[in-house]
């Protein structure tokens, strides 16, 4: 059988205490000789940080180069908030996604159908909800140059860099429009071109690559405040949406509310041969260590590797069965109910891991 190496970042916060669940499921198909998962740790983030004095350590970057794909919990501590760019545990997931050129990011929103009571949106706006956000991860303001601050006559300054290449915008509406292909031929491509000339070079190529290569894929374009303002309003007229580095990054923590809780939403980012999954929530620092976070946006996270690096899609379809069967039995965390008697983050992994047993 061939032997799959990963590479698993747990990071800060809650990040080791939902890589736990997910181990427990890599584990269990190892036990079960349904596939050969040969994995190690490393450092990112904050706890890089303490270890070895930086966010992204050589070692732990050859390590990830050399896997087949990384799993990763999140990055983040208060510790850290008033470090220099370069000693945050941001900087480390940033520096990892660049070097690993993974530029397309994969954020799918649906809505599990028990939890259609704990979004925020009423029932109607949202049942069936399933759409996703394709978001460039390594260009945009995150990574353009000249950045930095001055220090001028009349005070500080800083500043950032929006800027977006023609290869750039093509690669990602590409990435798009083959995602738009597998469902219903449909991308709203959102920018702010009535702004910023980043934007309008964004729209003119994603316009040209859809008419080249993908003339059955219809293109909506709609400016970011707009899309802000739609997805709370008519969530279900979206399919995929195409957008860059910042506007996705906002966009997709807004979307995460239609579906109840940022706790369920697992990401991926792919570049043309490696890719690097992580919950699309953060390190959240205010419930670590706790044993009350939602394991379930990691485990998520672990069935679209299966699915996009280690093709293994039939691996994917169990797992997540088995987070919709344990939905369904009315189980949740704490992040889903009002009620008092939640279950913790590995009551929750446990569950999971019991129904993904029975189905393999
Ligand atoms: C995300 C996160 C990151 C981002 C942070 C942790 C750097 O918010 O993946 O959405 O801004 O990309
Ligand atoms: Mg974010």
């Amino acid at each position: 059988m061939k032997k799959n190496n990963i590479l698993l970042l747990p990071g800060d916060g809650v990040g080791p205490e939902i890589m736990s669940e997910a181990i427990k499921i890599l584990d269990l198909f190892n036990s079960m000789k349904i596939i050969d998962l040969n994995y190690e740790y490393s450092d990112i983030g904050g706890i890089a940080i303490d270890n070895s004095g930086s966010p992204l350590t050589k070692e732990t970057l050859e390590k990830a180069e050399k896997a087949d794909c990384v799993l990763l919990g999140a990055v983040g501590a208060k510790k850290y908030e008033n470090n220099n760019q370069k000693l945050k545990p941001e900087y480390g997931l940033l520096s990892l996604r660049k070097s690993l050129n993974l530029y397309a990011n994969i954020r799918p929103i649906f809505l599990f159908d028990t939890l259609i009571n704990s979004s925020s949106l009423k029932p109607e706006i949202i049942k069936d909800l399933d759409m996703v956000i394709i978001r460039e991860l390594i260009g945009d303001v995150y990574f353009g140059e000249p950045r930095g601050f001055n220090d001028n006559s009349d005070g500080k300054e800083a500043f950032n860099t929006m800027k977006y290449s023609e290869n750039e915008i093509s690669r990602i509406a590409k990435f798009a429009f083959n995602v738009a292909m597998k469902r219903l031929k449909k991308v709203t491509s959102v920018d702010k071109a009535n702004v910023l000339e980043s934007s309008q070079l964004w729209r003119e190529v994603v316009a040209n690559t859809g008419q080249k290569y993908f003339p059955e894929v219809n293109i909506t374009n709609m400016y970011v405040d707009n899309a802000a303002m739609q997805l709370i309003k008519e969530p279900k007229q979206f399919d995929v949406i195409l957008t860059g580095n910042l506007f996705g990054d906002i966009l997709s923590d807004e979307a995460s509310m239609l579906t109840g809780s940022i706790g369920m939403l697992p990401s991926a980012s792919l570049s043309d041969s490696s890719g690097l999954y992580e919950p699309v929530h953060g390190s959240a620092p205010d419930i670590a260590g706790m044993g009350i976070v939602n394991p379930m946006a990691m485990i998520l996270s672990c069935a679209m590797m299966f699915e996009y690096s280690l093709n293994r899609a039939d691996l994917s379809e169990i797992i997540t069965s088995s987070v919709r069967n344990v939905l369904k039995s009315g189980i949740a965390t704490k992040d889903l109910t009002d009620d008092n008697n939640y279950a913790s983050t590995s009551q929750m992994g446990n569950k999971i891991f019991e129904d993904i047993k029975k189905s393999v």
